[in-house]
């Protein structure tokens, strides 16, 4: 089957009691034994539940993986794939990198034993300046978050695959339906399903995928005994999401285009960072492994003052922390998504206080335009 159709049939036969079309909500803890011969194959909800068990295999499937385990949050699937680190490793991250991840690997890694050095993953090779026998896992996110450069996924996997190194890769920001970092020579894909897998601002979770059965085994077990598990709801409302995920893909990118083109012009614009605009400097790279480019881009105004006043001035863009749902939402990164960086970090990274980050929606793109550009005005 296709992505689309994987999305709406994965795991997904009528309910066997009462034929019921959709998934019901198995809103239950516990689940009863026959007799103490039989253990049921899900017996207990932080274990495994209907709901969860449905929306793993359509993860797994549409990241042409073999496993995929889904958790609380973005921030557990990450906490999951860091539990392979221990006293004494070493990790590699991308200087670009999710402000969350950023702050774990700042302040909680090293309090459990395990140093942290960054890597350009615009040049691969700064790999080799940074890494010791003791380096163990390599993390890196394109497009990234949220000066939406794009990096070489093949490059860097097999730049740190030659140092035996676990590659994670976050690609919240791209989701399965644009890029499927597995087939590029990453270990363990990352989500935040909270963005565009859920689709819909209304609900938290994360997702681990791998093709490997040994850290497809670790990842289940580690969200077992952690217990940083999903509720059955919140499954079955991101299955329900994950449903639409192709077609709202295609409108995201469509919009995020049509927006981007009207900004690129714009005398009150400084910079539009989107990779689908030909100008951008990673258009290539981007086109060589993304399907299409998505629906986030970044802005950059002439002055702070300007970019403060355009993010409270829009009707349709909402102010708002978060991206990847179904309506536009503007964001400041310094006061929201990179607010743990200091300034001096935020601009090593591209993030200079003159940028705004817009998660393009899939309402009409002639109504985006207008509000952006009363916004403008
Ligand atoms: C790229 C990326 N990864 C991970 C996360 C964390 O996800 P969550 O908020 O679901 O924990 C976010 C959240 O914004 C994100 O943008």
């Amino acid at each position: 089957m296709r992505f689309a159709t994987r999305a709406l049939r994965i795991g997904q036969e009528p309910d066997p009691k009462y034929r019921a079309v959709i998934q019901p909500l198995y809103q239950s803890s516990t689940f009863a034994w026959e007799d103490l011969d039989h253990i049921p194959a899900i017996d207990y909800t932080r274990c495994q539940n209907p709901n969860r068990e449905t929306l793993e295999q359509v993860i797994a499937s549409l990241e042409n993986g073999t496993r995929a385990t889904v958790y609380s949050s973005g921030m557990s699937a990450i906490g999951a794939a860091f539990s392979l680190l221990q006293n004494g490793d070493h990790l590699l991250m991308a200087t670009e990198i999710y402000g969350g991840t950023f702050r774990i690997a700042e302040k909680w890694l090293p309090r459990q034993g395990v140093s942290v050095s960054s890597f350009c993953p615009h040049d691969p090779l700064t790999i080799r300046d940074v890494i010791r026998p003791e380096s163990k896992m390599l993390i890196f996110e394109t497009p990234a978050n949220p000066n939406l450069r794009v990096c070489d996924v093949r490059a860097v996997a097999a730049e740190a695959k030659k140092h035996g190194l676990i590659v994670v890769f976050d690609n919240t920001f791209a989701s399965p339906a644009l890029q499927n970092p597995l087939d590029l020579g990453v270990d363990i894909v990352i989500h935040s399903t909270t963005k565009y897998i859920a689709g819909h601002s209304d609900v938290i979770g994360g997702a681990t995928i791998v093709k490997d059965e040994e850290l497809g085994v670790w990842l289940y077990e580690y969200a077992k005994a952690w217990g940083c598990v999903p509720s059955p709801f919140d499954c079955w409302l991101s299955l329900r999401g994950v449903k639409t995920l192709g077609i709202r893909m295609a409108q995201h990118s469509s919009n995020a285009l049509a927006v981007a083109e009207f900004l690129e012009k714009h005398p009150g614009v400084a910079k539009v960072h989107y990779p689908g605009l030909p100008n951008h400097p990673d258009h290539q790279v981007a086109k060589s492994q993304m399907t299409s480019f998505g629906g986030m881009l970044a802005v950059e105004f002439h002055s702070v003052e300007a970019a403060r006043k355009v993010a409270e001035s829009t009707k349709v863009f909402i102010l708002a922390e978060s991206l990847g749902g179904v309506e536009s939402l503007i964001a400041y990164p310094p006061l929201m998504s990179h607010a743990t960086m200091t300034e001096e970090q935020r601009l090593e990274r591209g993030i200079p206080p003159t940028m705004l980050r817009l998660s393009v929606g899939i309402e009409d793109p002639a109504d985006l335009i207008e509000d952006l550009e009363q916004a403008l005005r």
